[in-house]
């Protein structure tokens, strides 16, 4: 049976987090059973399946590019160490329940049901779920029949998670929902727990737990230095503390407070680097360059400085981005 043998590579994953050859084979022998069973590979030459689908802030990516996540072996691999586990601590923490775990943003993969639950029985994990592509949609309904796991799931919404109103919100143990990209760009992280923050209970775990933007100064290379030294300068942006302004009530402001950075004094420096750091759970991250979602962007200093300060701000409205004015 398919499930059985998700199951066994799933624990591959699992068990091997530290080995990528190891992880980049058993995901890709994933990916090709989600292929010949979703026939996806079909739908690759349709347009209708590149396009991005626009939510009430931010863009939600097509079918096909959700479905290339999977292959973001790291990330995919340490996101499900975090889910596993995590199931696993709500578990100790309620004993004898069923720990319901809400999904905003499933892909055509679904990949942490369609790996997870495999490892668990449907008595002990529910999972509710929400999409905003109807493609996306289908394809994950379709994947989770194939893969006999429908007992597994309670609901599914094709909705825009940044408005939604979660159904009996505060039952559930855990929100995950990957919706972001390297200097949450574009992608509704920031606007999703905006909106589903207030609504879930105080206990609710969410995955990832936070994102992090920040900015590090990098010092010229000396002689015999490898790597160039580096300090961390600022914190731009810390989406939880943001996010802690949100009460169900209080619209998504047009754009967050802007931090700004002076680059005078005595210190020269060689370049800025802008990280985004993502904090899955409890002891895992995702460090620069492991995934595409911690990829960094550096910046040259260019000397002498004509204007010192620079100034970086997130804007929610009319676009989700990072910007940046001197
Ligand atoms: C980065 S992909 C991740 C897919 C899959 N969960 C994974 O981890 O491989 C994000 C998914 O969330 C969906 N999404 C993004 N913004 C959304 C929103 N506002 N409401 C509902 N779904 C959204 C996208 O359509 C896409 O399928």
């Amino acid at each position: 049976m398919l499930r059985n043998t998700i199951k066994e590579l799933s624990t591959k994953i699992l068990n091997n987090q530290s080995d990528f050859d190891t992880i980049k084979n058993t995901i890709d022998e994933i990916h090709k059973h989600y292929l010949e069973t979703t026939n996806i590979g079909e739908l690759e030459k349709s347009m209708q399946h590149l396009a991005a689908v626009p939510t009430a802030s931010g863009m939600a990516l097509s079918l096909n590019h959700a479905a290339a996540c999977l292959l973001d072996y790291k990330r995919t691999a340490k996101f499900l160490d975090a889910m596993v586990s995590l199931i696993r601590k709500k578990q100790q923490e309620h004993p004898n329940e069923i720990i319901n775990i809400f999904y905003a943003g499933c892909g055509p993969y679904a990949p942490f049901i369609t790996l997870v639950t495999p490892l668990f029985e449907a008595s002990e994990v529910q999972f509710s779920i929400l999409e905003i592509n109807a493609s996306s949609m289908q394809m994950a309904e379709k994947l989770i029949k194939e893969l006999q796991l429908t007992d597994y799931v309670a609901a599914y919404h094709t909705s825009d998670a940044v408005t939604f109103q979660i159904p009996d919100a505060k039952k559930y143990h855990i929100l995950f929902s990957e919706t972001l990209d390297a200097l949450l760009y574009r992608e509704s992280y920031v606007p999703i727990l905006w909106n589903m923050l207030p609504q879930l209970s105080e206990n609710c775990a969410i995955i990832p737990n936070n994102v992090i933007i920040q900015a590090s100064l990098t010092y010229p290379k000396q002689e015999g230095e490898d790597v160039k030294k580096e300090k961390e300068i600022a914190v731009i942006l810390d989406v939880r503390e943001k996010v802690k302004n949100s009460d169900g009530n209080t619209a998504l402001p047009e754009k967050f407070e802007p931090i700004t950075i002076n680059l005078a004094g005595d210190e020269k420096y060689s370049t800025m680097i802008v990280d985004t750091k993502v904090h899955i759970q409890d002891d895992i991250w995702l460090n620069r360059n492991e995934s595409s979602l911690s990829l960094p962007l550096e910046m040259e200093i260019a000397y002498p400085l004509d204007a010192p300060n620079v100034t970086f701000f997130y804007e929610l409205k009319p676009s989700v981005e990072l910007k940046l004015k001197n």
